[in-house]
């Protein structure tokens, strides 16, 4: 079978490398992919109608859609009336995602567990209603679009709340994405991704990651796409994760026909697990820690989904311990230059249970340069937390740039 994989990203990077491991997979092509996928096709990942005809003149037997943004725009409906077959969620779905009040709005429904909240559809009345709050009570401000992963301000007061209000709907940071916002509790606890490959009402979950957000050690400075990963989590035993089937994901498949990966994003409050938003594809990094541990095949998976037929697979785990450091430009998330060459990737990748996921990276002749905020994701795989991290920044050790960066406490927190 020959499969498409959409995006660019280390996400797209470790979906193509698993996929490829199928004995059923003659070609994996990558739209737009990176310096590190091995076929590219250069269409963008917003392209559809290109997308649609490719994947029609190359006989593509199953795409798999990695980024939000063209599920949000409708391409599984697209490729669906084109006859393809496609993994992901169609436009109605994929609102889990592209907006926060449906979302909201759909839990509340469903008896979800989620931050309480209220929605604004002008400055004036968010601000109004900041103002009878207690001043020293922390929130999260949230447009209601898809803004990039920015769009959620983290804040410790009122204050700051409106002052997220007025960067939100004055300045419009995030465009109309910010047209509406939500405003919820701020929750605190650990967070964790649970990813479940859905279809109708039939799921399997994977396994579960924790994903740093902040650029900064100490959990410190502003969000970030993610700046590291790891899997399993030793703090999440099977009570919550019988809690998260039952209370979360059984009930949102009951209120949304979803076919493709819902993640749930958790918060593990002193009462519980909450849902601090839905994802509606593969996290990024998550993925790339969540892949190498899977032993079983992710095309048997991925069509088993599409075709409604979940119930007939059951994916295994390594009992093995994953982490992925992301490697950086200097400057991200802010500005930061691109076009630097990269040495090191081939000492790097041919260490022993090292591979090395590119993400914001092109191919320029021989060599590899940077074309992104976040550029690599060297993953590792060990019997111990410890092995694991040591293996992966022995990794990162080789690999170097002008001005890149990274955190130094990936998975830290875990090690044994
Ligand atoms: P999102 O873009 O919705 O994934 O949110 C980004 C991040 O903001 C989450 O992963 C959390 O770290 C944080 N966040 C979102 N909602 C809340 C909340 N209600 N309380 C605390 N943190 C939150
Ligand atoms: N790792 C966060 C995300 O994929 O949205």
């Amino acid at each position: 079978m020959k499969v498409l994989v959409i995006g660019s990203g280390g996400r797209e990077h470790a979906l193509a490398w698993k996929l490829a491991q199928s004995s059923r997979v003659e070609t994996v092509y990558c739209a737009p992919g990176n310096g590190g996928t091995a076929v590219n096709v250069p269409i963008p990942a917003t392209d559809i109608p290109a997308l649609r005809d490719f994947a029609l003149r190359e006989g593509i037997g199953l795409t798999v859609v990695g980024p939000e943004a063209p599920l949000v725009e409708g391409i599984v409906d697209t490729f669906g009336e084109a006859g393809l077959r496609v993994f992901g969620p169609n436009k109605a779905a994929a609102r889990l995602e592209g907006s926060k009040i449906f979302a909201k709005e759909t839990m509340s429904a469903a008896g979800v567990p989620t931050a309480d909240y209220a929605v604004f559809e002008s400055a004036d009345a968010a601000l109004g209603w900041l103002h009878e709050q207690p001043a020293d009570k922390p929130w999260v401000v949230k447009a209601d679009g898809l803004a990039a992963g920015k769009g959620v301000l983290i804040c410790d007061n009122r204050a700051d709340a409106k002052a997220a209000v007025r960067q939100t709907m004055v300045a419009r940071e995030f465009g109309s994405a910010g047209d509406r916002i939500v405003i919820e509790e701020r929750l605190s606890g650990y967070e964790v991704s649970l990813l479940a490959i859905c279809a109708g009402r039939e799921f399997v979950t994977l396994a579960p990651a924790q994903d740093y957000k902040r650029i900064g050690e100490g959990d410190s400075g502003p969000n970030t796409g993610g700046m590291g990963a790891y899997s399993p989590i030793p703090t999440f035993p099977q009570e919550l994760l019988d809690f998260a089937q039952e209370k979360v994901i059984t009930p949102m498949l009951r209120a949304v026909d979803f076919t493709g990966v819902l993640y749930s994003g958790l918060m593990i409050t002193p009462t519980g697990p909450s849902v601090l938003e839905f994802n509606v594809r593969f996290g990024d990094p998550e993925t790339q820690v969540v892949l190498p541990r899977l032993e079983t095949d992710l095309l048997d998976l991925l069509e088993a989904a599409v075709d409604r037929r979940l119930g007939a697979v059951e994916p295994r785990w390594s009992p093995r311990k994953a982490v992925t450091v992301v490697l950086a430009s200097g400057g991200y998330p802010g500005d930061y230059a691109k076009g630097k060459p990269i040495n090191g990737l081939d000492a790097a990748g041919t260490l022993p249970d090292v591979t090395v996921f590119h993400a914001g990276t092109k191919r320029e002749g021989d060599r590899i340069v940077t074309n992104g905020g976040r550029v690599l994701n060297v993953t590792a795989l060990g019997d111990t937390f410890a092995s694991a991290i040591d293996r992966a920044y022995a990794a990162v050790g080789k690999i170097s740039w002008e001005g890149m960066t990274f955190r130094r406490d990936i998975a830290a927190r875990v090690r044994e």
